[in-house]
């Protein structure tokens, strides 16, 4: 579990995380009237921020809330946050509900200011068993509603799955929606077929991962890739399987419903991909020094 850092951010205050308090009648709490982000921290550095502030814009713009802050604000804010934590490497998360209401009204109410929420949880280290055995997976019907590219707190489904992939001893779900993949529980899903890389399109579907877009650039250079639907049939019958989030980076799944993906190891394209994403990460960080 991802241990969190001792301050937060709550309406305006760093505080510690021990005594931050929200209302019962918080939206957030109420109906998970809210959204969030987590952005990874390298070496005190956020990376990629621009792009999961511009998704938490949209996020924000789809359940009608303004957004509270500009860009900058926001980068600032959060910059403080892992200033506090004492920098390094770890995991943001940020978090804005409707805010608080006098009563329970499923209707959305006029005059309500925002919740804003954020703390710090330590990176998980990428384990060596990860690199050298991967991943286990299930296959299980995506019972999540029809607006999944909104990064909702509303996560219930998302919880159920996982705790199904946990139950069979499965590190992740992977989610069929139709007879096609639509991604993991907590991530998004490359799939190797016939050598080329295979991951769904974003739609309504699917959250359309920060990561995901690293992992198609850095892609692009190592093998074809193709933006196209996943049946549960390739996904069942291909050459290596790879999810994707911003606290995991990119790690291989070789183990699929109890049967080996491939050869059952990490794959080569897979061993390819992750050291082009350990060069790139390398890359930012003397970038961000120079
Ligand atoms: N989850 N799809 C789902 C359903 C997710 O929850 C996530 C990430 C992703 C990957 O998005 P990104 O690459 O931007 O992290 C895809 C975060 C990490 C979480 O809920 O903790």
């Amino acid at each position: 579990m991802a241990e969190p850092l001792p301050h937060c951010y709550l309406d305006g205050v760093y505080q510690p995380l021990s005594e931050a308090r929200i209302s019962p009648l918080d939206r957030g709490f109420l109906f998970a009237d809210s959204v969030y982000e987590v952005v990874p921290v390298f070496t005190g550095r956020m990376f990629r921020c621009e792009q999961h502030l511009v998704r938490l814009d949209h996020s924000l713009a789809a359940i009608g809330i303004a957004n509270p802050h500009s860009l900058p604000e926001w980068q600032g804010l959060l910059e403080e946050l892992i200033r506090r934590n004492g920098s390094g490497d770890m995991n943001v998360y940020l978090q804005v509900t409707r805010g608080t209401e006098t009563g329970r009204d499923h209707r959305v109410p006029q005059h309500v200011t925002p919740t804003i929420f954020a703390m710090a949880m330590r990176a998980l280290p990428f384990s060596a068993a990860t690199q050298t055995q991967g991943l286990s997976a299930i296959t299980v019907d995506d019972i999540r509603w029809s607006r999944c590219d909104i990064k909702s707190t509303a996560l219930l489904a998302n919880v159920m799955l996982r705790e199904q992939a946990a139950q069979a001893q499965a590190d992740e779900a992977l989610l069929i929606r139709d007879g096609q993949l639509s991604e993991g529980s907590s991530s998004n899903v490359f799939v190797v077929i016939d050598g080329e890389l295979c991951t769904p399109p974003l739609d309504r579907r699917i959250l359309p991962g920060t990561t995901r877009e690293v992992v198609l650039d850095l892609a692009r250079t190592l093998l074809p890739v193709n933006i196209r639907p996943v049946s549960v049939e390739e996904l069942q019958g291909a050459q290596e399987i790879w999810i994707s989030s911003a606290s995991r980076n990119v790690v291989p799944v070789t183990r699929l419903n109890g049967v080996p993906v491939g050869s059952g190891s990490p794959g080569p394209h897979w061993q390819a991909m992750h050291q082009s994403f350990e060069r790139h990460l390398r890359l930012l960080v003397a970038d961000a020094d120079s």
